[in-house]
């Protein structure tokens, strides 16, 4: 099994050039089965999660030709809707295939993903919207078996509860559905946005009328394209919490500063100095950490994909922080490991209070999810001595090169085989 070690604690000093982003990558490469055209994406993130996602659309009969962060795609003999348990059962995204496949044969069956160490995470969203626009589906031993008998058909939904994921696979299923179909209460992560940058590029009709209403206007044929994916967000928010963990001083590129507005106020206000340019941010680390509330919410509220990372922030902060998990029942994964560092967290229920005026020790660990696992490394980089961070494959599905991006900036990392 490949392990991580780690030495503290040294100040991280230099420039860190952000991947594109694996959420967005995952729906647009299921978003590419609705083409029978030649599909260029660029800007690809070489993470397992998007390996997985082109192995799935493969075995779909996706012909495919991945090098150098550039995916090539001919769907010209993609006949096949059956998405397997092996491939879906380690990366929910796989239940993406579902709106596609539906919209282009009119029925799938496709494996349900399961549990994950974050809580139930079902699908039931997803399904209840999609029925909506004609699909009649029903469980027969694990797989979702799904059809249109008169095809997908244009409807008004409004979703129950904002998911990032049911906001894709609907705004995929809709954009070759009969008809015009209007979603409200859409998640409006970034994301979601370049998915929709990329299906109108692709020659879909799709119009934002208002903030989480999207009006789609099913069309019967797609286009040749080439589109270059976004930054990754929550990478870029690791990194920026990198730098003020360890009072460094990291100017990260490649991305767009006002998408994660939110964050950088954050980072302000528990006292990281700041400054923003066109295409970066850079970031100066204080010794004096502010001690802070926060919950999680869909964007533009704080990414529950960065709760993890901000906690070992908090734990260095002057006083005792709040964090509240408003997305997922079981995100607090990391409190365990992180208390065998030496930090003083405790949970009820979605709660964490976090004691401040904590010193990580270096400890031998577990990690248990992709940003439990990343929360781990950034507690052990400003900790002191070794640490040993065991079952980093949850990693490898989402930080490109994150050992070599933190090396170049002073990090005393390296893997174990
Ligand atoms: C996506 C992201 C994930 C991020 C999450 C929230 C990808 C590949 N993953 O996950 O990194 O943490 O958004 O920002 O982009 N829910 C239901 N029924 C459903 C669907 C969701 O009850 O049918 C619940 C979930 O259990 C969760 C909440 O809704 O409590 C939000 O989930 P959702 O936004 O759907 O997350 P994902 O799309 O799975």
């Amino acid at each position: 099994m490949k392990k991580l070690e780690v030495f503290g604690a040294n100040k991280l000093n230099g420039h860190i050039n952000i991947s594109g982003s694996k959420n967005a990558s995952l729906p647009i490469l299921a978003a590419t089965l609705l083409s029978n055209k030649k599909v260029c994406l660029k800007n690809l993130p070489n993470v397992k999660d998007i390996h997985t996602m082109i192995n799935l659309l493969q075995s779909l009969g996706s012909k495919t030709n991945f090098y150098n962060k550039k995916l090539i795609i001919n769907n010209f003999k993609q006949k096949k809707n059956f998405a397997s348990y092996a491939l879906v059962k380690t990366m929910r995204a796989g239940i993406l295939v579902l709106g596609p496949l539906l919209a282009k044969f009119g029925n799938a069956k496709v494996s349900l993903p399961g549990g994950c160490a974050i809580g139930t995470r079902p699908i039931d969203i997803h399904l209840k919207a999609l029925s909506k626009l004609g699909v009649k589906y029903k469980i027969v031993q694990g797989y979702v078996h799904a059809s249109a008998p008169k095809g997908l058909i244009g409807s008004k939904i409004s979703f129950p509860k904002i998911s990032v994921g049911a906001t894709e696979n609907l705004i995929i299923a809709a954009s070759q559905a009969k008809g015009t179909t209007v979603l409200s209460n859409c998640a409006i992560e970034p994301e979601i946005k370049d998915l929709v940058n990329f299906l109108i590029s692709m020659g879909c009709s799709i119009k934002w009328i208002a903030k989480r209403k999207i009006k789609i206007d099913g069309v019967k044929e797609t286009k040749e394209t080439t589109y270059s994916v976004m930054f990754d967000r929550i990478e870029a928010g690791t990194y920026l919490v990198a730098a003020a963990v360890t009072e460094g001083n990291l100017k990260i590129n490649n991305l767009i500063p006002s998408i994660i507005k939110t964050e950088i106020n954050i980072l302000k206000k528990i006292g990281a100095k700041i400054r923003v340019k066109r295409n970066q941010v850079h970031i100066i680390g204080n010794k004096k950490i502010k001690s802070m509330n926060i919950k999680t919410a869909p964007y533009p509220g704080f990414p529950t994909d960065l709760q993890a990372q901000i906690m070992v922030l908090l734990c260095k902060g002057n006083n005792k922080s709040l964090i509240k998990e408003d997305i997922f029942e079981n995100r607090f994964m990391h409190v365990a490991e992180l208390n065998r560092m030496g930090a003083q967290i405790s949970t009820n229920g979605n709660k964490a209070v976090v004691k401040g005026n904590i010193s990580f020790t270096g400890a031998e660990l577990m990690a248990t999810d992709l940003r439990a696992s990343v929360s781990l490394i950034l507690a052990a980089l400003t900790a002191k001595g070794k640490s040993v961070i065991n079952r980093i494959y949850h990693l490898d599905r989402g930080y490109e090169d994150i050992e070599k991006k933190l090396k170049k900036v002073g990090a005393k990392i390296r893997r174990l085989k």
